[in-house]
């Protein structure tokens, strides 16, 4: 099967075989963390944000002691008590979630060579390099915590070079870059590149400085822009072969999706623009929020944990076993369908052992209450009232999971738009989003492409379709009842 992946020449996931595969290749040394406090006048601000979110992730801490036992999901259920069974596959997911790149940097480093353009000519990769306020700018987060004090206060006085690309590395050093994960040789040189769960699905409070802060699990992190990071690898041939076209065609499609979103879809079908011309990508949404929720994904594609898998092997991918012959309708899917995408198998499994673990995670990810005084209270109460008495939201909308307990998946026509992205799911068909946490996720616009730019539109557009007849007031008390969720 010619799947880009597993061109088999980066390392394991954790282990260091393979760590210089690259040894040809002549290389700078990455600058010590402790010695990257040179000169140069910080192009951003770093006062400290006001109005940061406030922290929403469970009270769950890395246990190093259970973290050590060698049982996982049901064998840890197995083995010991229900309390510490639990507590263990919410650390064990979290770390997934966090951590773990299923061994994927075989296809974004190996393949892409996307370390290559992060390392940038003068550290012996390709082109100007990343650099930090590049990649800030691009989305990229970084996890104050994984800082180093002295970093912290170079950072701090401006006295951190935040336009080399040298110092990403030494930040990729420190495993401070939010959902990427660099791989060093001994001599210190970045050898390859992977990504894990929390690229799109966290952000950070921007507590230090913007994009700089403590991690918030389960957010969407809709200023990242992937179609840019990914356009940057310096092979994307594989993909351009996959999709049957060139390199500067699959460019330009990486193109038009911009901050906060991907197309899930496109190395199943293949299709890269809506027929009106558009990106057909769509928004990144939360990770939290999931618990009760019966479909997953905009279009309903299956639930958490079959997404988990779906995106761990053929989105990220990551080394696993994936099942789906849903995928093999050549007609709705041919890309998928020619490569066998719906039977995917890897020499070893580094997705299903994680399953478990990284399901309960999320589901213990509750959608984050919104700050004090970041809604109008009573007009939220009037709002509520409306919600389940003229707009009939609730229909849908069923309070407390404001999805459909039970079969919660609909037609376009019935919440009145068209069908592109539902058809391009196996279901046909849009899951009723569950609203809970709206207010983090502002940004990038709603529906799964973002098609209203804000809440006002999105009852407008309710308020046109379904006939309602409410009054402007109606529709702000509507719309602070849902930033009140
Ligand atoms: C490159 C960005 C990216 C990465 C990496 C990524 N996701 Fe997603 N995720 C998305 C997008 C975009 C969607 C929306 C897909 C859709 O609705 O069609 C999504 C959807 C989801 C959903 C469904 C949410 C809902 O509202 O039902 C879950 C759960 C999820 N991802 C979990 C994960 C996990 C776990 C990982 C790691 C194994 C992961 N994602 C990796 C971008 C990403
Ligand atoms: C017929 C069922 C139905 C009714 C009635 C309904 N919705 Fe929805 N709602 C949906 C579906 C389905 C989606 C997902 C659309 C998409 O992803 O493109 C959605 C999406 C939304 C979103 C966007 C969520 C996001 O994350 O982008 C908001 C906000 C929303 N609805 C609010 C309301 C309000 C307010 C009402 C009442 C005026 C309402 N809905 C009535 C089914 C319904």
């Amino acid at each position: 099967m010619p799947r880009p992946s597993n061109a088999g020449r980066s390392p394991g996931e954790t282990g260091s075989d393979g760590l210089s595969a690259r040894k040809g290749r002549r290389r700078r040394s990455v600058a010590v963390v402790g010695s990257i406090a040179l000169g140069g006048v910080v192009a951003m601000s770093y006062q400290m944000a006001s109005g940061a979110p406030a922290v929403s992730t469970p009270a769950v801490s890395i246990n190093p002691v259970t973290a050590q036992v060698a049982v996982s999901g049901t064998a840890a259920q197995r083995k010991l008590s229900p309390k510490a069974a639990n507590q263990k596959l919410l650390d064990d997911g979290k770390r997934y979630f966090r951590r773990s790149t299923f061994g994927d940097q075989k296809f974004w480093g190996g393949t892409l060579d996307l370390d290559r353009a992060i390392e940038g000519a003068a550290n012996g990769g390709v082109g100007p390099g990343l650099s930090p306020a590049a990649a800030l700018g691009a989305g990229l987060k970084v996890d104050v915590k994984a800082l180093p004090k002295r970093l912290k206060k170079a950072l701090a006085k401006g006295k951190v070079n935040l336009n080399s690309p040298a110092t990403t590395l030494a930040l990729l050093k420190l495993d401070s870059v939010v959902g990427v994960k660099g791989y060093f040789n001994k001599s210190g040189n970045l050898t390859t590149v992977g990504i894990r769960c929390a690229l799109c699905h966290s952000t950070v409070d921007n507590s230090f400085a913007p994009g700089i802060g403590k991690r918030l699990d389960g957010w969407a992190n809709r200023d990242l822009n992937v179609g840019a990071i990914i356009g940057m690898a310096p092979n994307l041939q594989p993909i351009a072969d996959l999709l049957h076209t060139d390199v500067k065609t699959v460019k330009a499609v990486l193109d038009t999706w911009g901050p906060g979103e991907f197309d899930a879809q496109l190395l199943m079908d293949g299709k890269a623009l809506r027929p009106d011309g558009g990106a057909a990508s769509t928004l990144i949404p939360p990770a939290f929020g999931m618990l009760g929720v019966n479909q997953s994904t905009s279009t309903g594609w299956g639930s958490v944990t079959y997404w988990n898998a779906f995106v761990a092997n053929l989105e990220m991918h990551g080394e696993g076993t994936f099942n789906d012959p849903r995928l093999d309708d050549a007609d709705q899917f041919p890309i998928a369908a020619e490569n066998g995408f719906g039977h995917t198998k890897a020499k070893v499994d580094r997705i299903t052992p994680k399953l478990a673990a990284l399901q309960a995670y999320q589901l213990s990810l509750a959608a984050p209450k919104p700050p004090k005084r970041s809604f109008n209270k009573a007009a939220a109460k009037r709002g509520k009232a409306l919600f389940g008495g003229q707009a009939a939201c609730s229909t849908c909308h069923v309070p407390p999971l404001f999805t459909e307990p039970g079969f919660n998946m609909h037609k376009g026509e019935e919440i009145g738009i068209d069908n592109f992205q539902a058809d391009r799911s196996p279901t046909h068909m849009y899951r009723t989003a569950p609203l809970a946490g709206l207010w983090t996720h502002k940004k990038g616009g709603f529906y799964h492409d973002g098609r209203f730019a804000s809440l006002n539109d999105v009852v407008k557009h309710y308020d046109t379709t379904f006939g309602l007849h409410l009054t402007e007031a109606q529709q702000k008390d509507l719309v602070q009842y849902l930033l009140s969720l």
